[in-house]
């Protein structure tokens, strides 16, 4: 990923946070997936009145990819208003490391942005490889 797709991508996760549905929190995420065959996919976070059931924009993006068929997952834009970055948390990583183990991301906040890879959030992780 070159700087000019990165800024692609974060543009494509803010487009997506103006959507977030987050009444209960008003923590307003977005998020936006680049495939291997260059397509990108958006979600946001979509809260619910019971709050376990909300999904977050991590995993909308992800869906969306794999229900257009695009499993191969090169790079994750996270967007937020937060003060600072912030990481994906600890039931993204578990899912987006069904797809994409060592997955490139980065999180935007305001003029700042941290980089990560999936391995090191999540070093160890239980995949499809442990199911025999
Ligand atoms: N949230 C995300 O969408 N992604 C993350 O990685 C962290 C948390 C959402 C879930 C909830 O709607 C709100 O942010 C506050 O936790």
């Amino acid at each position: 990923m070159d700087e000019s797709a990165w800024g692609a991508l974060q543009r494509a996760a803010t487009k997506a946070l103006a959507h977030a549905y987050a009444p209960y929190s008003g923590f307003a995420v977005g998020a936006a997936i680049q495939t291997k065959s260059g397509a990108v996919f958006t979600g946001c976070n979509v809260e619910n009145a019971s709050y376990g059931a909300t999904i977050c924009a991590e995993r909308a993006a992800m869906a969306a990819a794999v229900a257009a068929g695009e499993r191969e997952l090169v790079a994750l834009a996270i967007s937020s208003k937060a003060k600072r970055p912030t990481p994906p948390c600890g039931i993204c990583r578990q899912c987006l490391a069904e797809l994409a183990p060592s997955l490139s991301i980065r999180s935007y906040a305001g003029s700042t942005h941290a980089q990560y890879n999936l391995s090191s959030l999540l070093p160890d992780a239980f995949g499809p490889n442990h199911l025999g």
